[in-house]
């Protein structure tokens, strides 16, 4: 049986994981960059070691740090046995085996946690919750959204979905979006009313196959224009 979460769970990726599953280019690094629902990534904390310019935003963050890690530790188990109990349901590359994924989400909220208090200290970390942002009209280059719009289609509906996406157009000249399947690994059934709706609004778009795919079947990201 697929995997099956009551709420969406504090698991966070790497810099190269969002590199790899955006098709980041060196000139797209050099953009401003805004994570929607980052949540414990380390995207935020490794990106502004390099000098790229990220905002990351998340509900999460009305948390210490202490707070989402423990969050974490409470699922991690659950989580990591679904994993090991479904092994033809990922693609064993990227991440070795489910006890080398565990140890790589470890070692992202690991940096996650250090790297916060600086963070928002610094305004990086933004409280904040899809389908609004608290930004202006086009304030970032680039968004994205990793592993949370479509991934929980069975809790979000389509109309969330599409609000979401021109929210984040509203605020974002260009939009990336991955992964495209649910959590159950069926492309999501919002994407049938989504992109026509998108169209028809007047924002291109278009689905590419990236390097990076866990999920299996997982490796299709959306990027949206204007
Ligand atoms: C599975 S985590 C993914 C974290 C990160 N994007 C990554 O891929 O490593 C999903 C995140 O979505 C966040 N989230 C939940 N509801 C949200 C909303 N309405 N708007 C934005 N983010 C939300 C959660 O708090 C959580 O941090």
């Amino acid at each position: 049986m697929a995997m099956q979460l009551d709420q969406v769970v504090p698991f966070g990726r790497s810099l190269d994981e969002y590199i790899q599953m955006f098709n980041l280019t060196s000139a797209d690094r050099q953009r401003s960059l805004l994570g929607v629902g980052d949540g414990p990534a380390s995207f935020n904390a490794e990106g502004t070691r390099l000098g790229y310019r990220i905002q990351s935003l998340d509900p999460l963050y009305v948390f210490t740090a202490k707070q989402i890690r423990d969050r974490f530790d409470a699922v991690v188990d659950n989580i990591i046995a679904q994993v090991e109990r479904t092994p033809d349901d990922w693609v064993w590359g990227y991440h070795a085996s489910p006890a080398a994924l565990r140890q790589h989400r470890e070692q992202v909220i690991g940096q996650f946690c250090e790297d916060f208090a600086a963070g928002q200290a610094a305004g990086r970390y933004t409280v904040g919750a899809l389908p609004h942002l608290p930004y202006a009209d086009r304030a970032y280059d680039l968004g994205f959204s990793s592993h949370f719009l479509f991934l929980y289609s069975d809790h979000f509906d389509a109309d969330f979905h599409l609000q979401a996406l021109q929210e984040m157009l509203r605020v974002c000249h260009e939009v990336r979006v991955f992964p495209l399947l649910t959590l159950g690994l069926q492309r999501s059934p919002h994407l049938d009313a989504v992109l026509p709706a998108l169209t028809a609004a007047g924002f291109p778009w278009e689905i590419t196959t990236v390097a990076y795919e866990l999920q299996k079947g997982g490796n299709q990201m959306l990027r949206i224009t204007h």
